[in-house]
């Protein structure tokens, strides 16, 4: 079968290979992989800045964002043939943690987590996959190719999970505005979220053209080209920064209201040295009762509340976050960003 694999640690090392099908000891169900979501991390791997080949093998499968559909799947397993799934990324640490034996993978306290496509895992980039009962979410048909849209959408509800868990503590508490830096569709995404909770929303993004302005307009939300306005003028309640740019980072603390609750969702990339008054800093934040936090990864009750977020958004709306779908053997020029670009699939039924 097809898969798109790569040596981790280095660059341009990505091909499209022929493999073996998968082994037994990846699970039990048989998967048929509809399409694979690029985003960038799997950029970050193919320059072969990150990632890892599962242990004793050199290449790794690419692909974490996944949409198949059931091929076979033991009996009373939970799922049947002809069903539609997506997989989930993380797997628990061997020892397990606290956090991992809790089924909090995405919360892993040490590090050793594993996964696929990522992190000594295979992942979901071939023509077909097993997984583990367990870890494959079932999602409803309806949603077609916008269910290769769950796993980004389930690091957005584990954000917004951890920063309405944050923002009780104050039993007075009830935000108003949202913003979200960023019109990728981890921040698109996001700001789905905060429409669906009745929130002002404004999203910030470079875009002057393309979708993201309407995209973000069509939820009702407001879009800054570019630029906020001043910060004596606008303070939102929670901010949801997700491009990891730093000089984002920086505003999106500054700005964010009191008491303020800052999700950091972006992961930023090389090295950025940066001068930083960090008394002033800490003063506001302190003064201000300010929660800044990182979020990463989603565990399976994520999952389950992104999908039930993505059945009660308009279809119309989600299939137009993905702009192009790419045929495995034309991989690199999913990789490679086009302006109009919002979320790129590899399309494996071609
Ligand atoms: C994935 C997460 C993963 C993170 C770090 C992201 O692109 O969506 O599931 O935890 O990368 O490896």
């Amino acid at each position: 079968m097809r898969a798109l694999t790569v040596e981790p640690g280095r660059a341009d090392s990505a091909q499209l290979d022929k493999v073996p099908e998968p082994p037994l000891e990846d699970g039990a169900v048989l998967v048929r992989t509809l399409a694979v979501g690029i985003c960038g991390t799997d950029a970050e791997i193919v320059a072969g800045g990150y990632g890892a080949a599962p242990a004793g093998r050199s290449r790794l499968i690419l692909g974490h964002e996944s949409l198949g559909r059931v091929e076979a799947a033991p009996v009373d397993c939970g799922l049947a043939a002809g069903d539609l799934v997506v997989g989930i990324v993380r797997r628990p640490d061997p020892e397990p943690c606290r956090y991992c034996a809790a089924g909090e993978w995405d919360m892993c306290a040490n590090g050793r987590y594993t996964e696929r496509g990522i992190k000594g895992l295979n992942g979901y980039g071939s023509d077909y996959f097993r997984i583990e009962p367990e870890f494959a979410v079932r999602i409803d048909p309806a949603l077609g190719l916008a269910g290769v849209l769950l796993e980004p959408a389930s690091i957005v509800t584990k954000a917004w999970e951890h920063a309405e868990r944050i923002g009780r503590r104050s039993a007075a508490w009830q935000p108003r505005t949202v913003l979200v830096t960023g019109a990728g569709p981890i921040g698109l995404l996001a700001a789905l979220l905060g429409a669906q909770r009745g929130l002002e929303v404004h999203v910030l993004d470079r875009a002057t053209t393309g979708p993201k302005p309407q995209l973000v307009r069509d939820l009702g939300a407001i879009y800054h080209a570019g630029r906020l306005p001043q910060a004596d003028a606008f303070r939102p309640d929670m901010v949801f920064e997700c491009t990891g740019a730093p000089a984002l980072v920086l505003d999106a603390i500054r700005r964010s209201g009191s008491p303020g609750i800052v999700c950091l969702a972006g992961l930023s990339s090389g090295q950025h040295e940066f001068n930083l008054d960090l008394a002033a800093l800490n003063r506001s934040l302190v003064l201000e009762n300010d929660a800044v936090f990182g979020a990463v990864n989603a565990n399976r009750s994520h999952y389950e509340k992104a999908a039930a977020a993505l059945g009660a958004a308009d279809r119309s709306w989600l299939a137009r976050l993905i702009s192009r779908r790419v045929a495995p053997e034309h991989w690199a020029e999913a990789l490679r960003k086009q302006p109009d670009d919002v979320k790129v699939v590899l399309d494996f039924t071609q």
